[in-house]
């Protein structure tokens, strides 16, 4: 029973008619906390319950790529994990938000004992914070901080326009609720180790794909913004919302090396997908609010998902 239900959902969405039926998405919910959390930021669309499945792609790639290309890393979790755990010979991250890009660039180019030091001594309350958000400052550094406070204490760490601070929050805390700065500052210390191994480009995610595509050892993993109008309960998650999709997809194609893709679960998406020979598997999560779903993994052959 549980099985033919599994292959129907396959066939809804298999794009190519290619996918066998032993190939069948996993339906078991990943258990984030089993993941090692390994970022400073608590991203819109996070993909920390990614991890076990790109591990599993990378391992069975016959070589080690040569560089792991992430042009819409957000909150960075894939990249993190790619760099920390040795699943490729570089990493290169990617991010259009200039106040997402201004926290990867203190941690993996700037002053970043600066930072952390912030952190650490930040006596958190509504006067301290909006003293702080409220500063025109165009140094890195402090952009950087004033990004993670606002991620911290912003409804569901959306930071786009139209977002505002945690009211109530866990227990009745208050902004205070996700502010961890022991933690924060032990994830950021951590990163100071992988400097070599990871560079951050602030840049557009198209660009850089193009600049990666001709090599067969590369691999991409795209996670670009999509929801309906690029927004969930009415606020924007991004500030950078809007993508075309279509060249996406038309530039995927072009890639010589391996890629993988995810998506929200849409006919839209199935039928781009389909367009260009792809192949399509839902892949079971939970969202913020603990439901499950479905996203859809993409990629030019998802044989080694099983
Ligand atoms: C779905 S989120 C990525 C979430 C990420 N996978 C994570 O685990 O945190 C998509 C990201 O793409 C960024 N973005 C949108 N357009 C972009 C572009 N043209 N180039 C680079 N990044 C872009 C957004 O700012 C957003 O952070």
């Amino acid at each position: 029973m549980q099985r033919s239900r599994k292959v129907s959902q396959v066939s809804m969405f298999d794009s190519s008619a290619e996918i066998s039926p032993d190939i069948l998405p996993n339906n078991n919910v990943v258990n984030v906390a089993s993941v090692p959390q390994r970022s400073p930021f608590r991203y819109p669309g996070g993909k920390t319950w990614l991890v076990p499945t790109i591990r599993h792609w990378l391992n069975s790639l016959h070589k080690k790529p040569t560089k792991f290309i992430e042009p819409f890393a957000g909150g960075g979790i894939i990249s993190l994990t790619v760099a920390f755990e040795d699943l490729a010979k570089k990493v290169v991250m990617v991010e259009l938000d200039e106040q997402v890009a201004a926290v990867w660039r203190t941690i993996f180019k700037g002053d970043v004992d600066w930072l952390i030091k912030e952190i650490l001594d930040f006596d958190l309350n509504y006067e301290s914070v909006e003293f702080i958000i409220s500063q025109k400052t165009r140094k890195r550094e402090q952009i950087a901080f004033q990004t993670i406070l606002k991620n911290r204490i912003y409804h569901g760490g959306i930071m786009a326009h139209g977002s505002g601070m945690i009211k109530y929050g866990e227990n009745g805390k208050g902004i205070a609720s996700r502010w961890y700065p022991q933690t924060l500052a032990r994830r950021i210390g951590e990163m100071k180790k992988i400097r070599d191994k990871l560079l951050f480009m602030k840049a557009d995610g198209f660009e850089i794909i193009k600049n990666f595509i001709n090599n067969e050892n590369n691999a991409f993993y795209l996670d670009p913004p999509y929801t309906a109008d690029g927004k969930k309960a009415g606020t924007r998650l991004y500030k950078y919302y809007e993508v075309d999709h279509d060249l996406l997809f038309s530039l995927c194609s072009k890639i010589k090396g391996n890629f993988l893709m995810t998506y929200d679960t849409s006919e839209k998406v199935v039928a781009m997908a389909k367009k260009h020979h792809f192949q399509v598997l839902p892949i079971a999560m939970k969202n913020t609010h603990h439901m499950k779903m479905t996203e859809l993994l993409i990629s030019k052959n998802l044989s080694w998902f099983r």
